[in-house]
């Protein structure tokens, strides 16, 4: 039988992030530069390139698929490569597929979603208030990701709100927020900004510790620690008064890298072991070169060995913990 990925520390990867392209519509300030770099169109992997990547993963253990980008639905074919995917979900050999998106093309596609095997999405959504979100998002029009999420929970997918805290650009609308998703039936996670490439870390001006917020949140609503976890890295609140979820990704203040369970393929083929490092290997050239699968093995099995511990992000306010942005690797 195949070997399952397990480090050397002995985590087993058992999620994997795919990263289908680099580009997105939108230009939010801590991720994207406003005129960015996009990598060449012939150095991203194709459709079947990735199928195949996949393939080799779900063939060695991993049992959580999450597309993300840049923004996933940007990149033509996303969704026939998703329902290729989806077989996977049919056969047993994979527990979910997901996607982590901006929402805006999610109205052209959450019913298609929906038949590929797609039970739930996240969607990222820092502002209600059209003209923060436009000066957010350096131009995007709220009433398309807002559009986005009204289709995808008509079509039935269970969605999950994003928000990045920033110091002085959201921090004062969080309890909306809260209110917002919860109405609908929507989980909520915040997120610490992390200093991944330029952009991410040139908002540390913005940074926000989670725990100040959850303790400001305290004041209005009753939040009782929860034992669910997602597969992801959040630790989650129930908020009494609504009965449901609030979720917490503390990156860059809590460390929680010693159950870390996942890898990142990006849109070039280079599979990154941690978000926090480029401790990665090209895939790529193995994928074109070697036709058996033998090299992609050994590649695949000299990264996951190579698995950092963690992250580092408290010390890396001196600089980018990354080159790369969080575009490039898909958060
Ligand atoms: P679920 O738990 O399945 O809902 O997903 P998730 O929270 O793992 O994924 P999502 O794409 O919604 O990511 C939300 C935020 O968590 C993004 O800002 C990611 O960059 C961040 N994140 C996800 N995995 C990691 C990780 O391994 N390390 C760090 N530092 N951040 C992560
Ligand atoms: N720090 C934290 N989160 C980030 N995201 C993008 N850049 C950063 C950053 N520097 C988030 C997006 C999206 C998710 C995939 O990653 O807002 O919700
Ligand atoms: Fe696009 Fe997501 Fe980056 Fe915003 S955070 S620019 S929506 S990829």
């Amino acid at each position: 039988a195949p070997r399952p990925l397990v480090d050397g520390f002995g985590r087993a990867v058992t999620y994997l992030r795919l990263s289908v392209t680099d580009r997105c519509d939108l230009r939010c300030f801590y991720c994207m530069a406003e005129r960015p770099d996009f990598v060449p169109k012939r150095d991203l992997l194709s459709l079947e390139e990735m199928q195949r990547l996949v393939t080799t993963f779900i063939r060695r253990g991993v049992r959580k698929l999450r597309i993300t980008g840049g923004e996933p639905l940007v990149r033509r074919g996303v969704v026939d490569l998703m329902h290729e995917i989806g077989r996977h979900l049919v056969s047993g050999a994979l527990d979910e597929l997901t996607l982590t998106t901006n929402g805006t093309q999610l109205a052209h596609h959450a019913e298609a979603l929906v038949r590929a095997g797609v039970r739930r999405v996240n969607v990222s959504l820092d502002s209600l208030c059209a003209t923060r979100f436009a000066a957010i998002t350096r131009g995007g029009r709220i009433a398309d990701t807002l559009d986005g999420i009204a289709a995808a929970r008509a079509a039935g997918l269970a969605v999950k709100i994003n928000t990045v805290v920033l110091g002085g650009v959201n921090d004062d609308e969080l309890d909306v927020l809260v209110a917002f998703a919860h109405r609908q039936d929507m989980d909520l996670t915040f997120i610490e900004v992390m200093p991944i490439g330029e952009e991410g870390y040139g908002r540390s001006d913005r940074f926000l510790p989670l725990d100040q917020v959850r303790e400001k949140l305290g004041q209005r609503w009753s939040l009782v620690p929860s034992l669910h976890r997602s597969g992801g890295p959040a630790r989650y609140w129930q908020v009494a008064e609504t009965g449901r979820r609030l979720g917490f990704i503390a990156a860059t203040s809590c460390n929680f890298c010693a159950a870390c369970n996942r890898v990142r393929i990006t849109a070039t083929g280079r599979l990154e072991t941690c978000l926090g490092h480029e401790a990665g290997v090209d895939l790529r050239a193995p994928l074109r070169l070697d036709p058996t699968g033998r090299a992609i093995e050994a590649a695949i099995d000299a990264a996951i060995a190579a698995k950092p511990a963690g992250h580092a992000f408290a010390e890396a306010w001196q600089r980018p913990a990354t080159a790369r942005g969080m575009h490039v690797t898909g958060g």
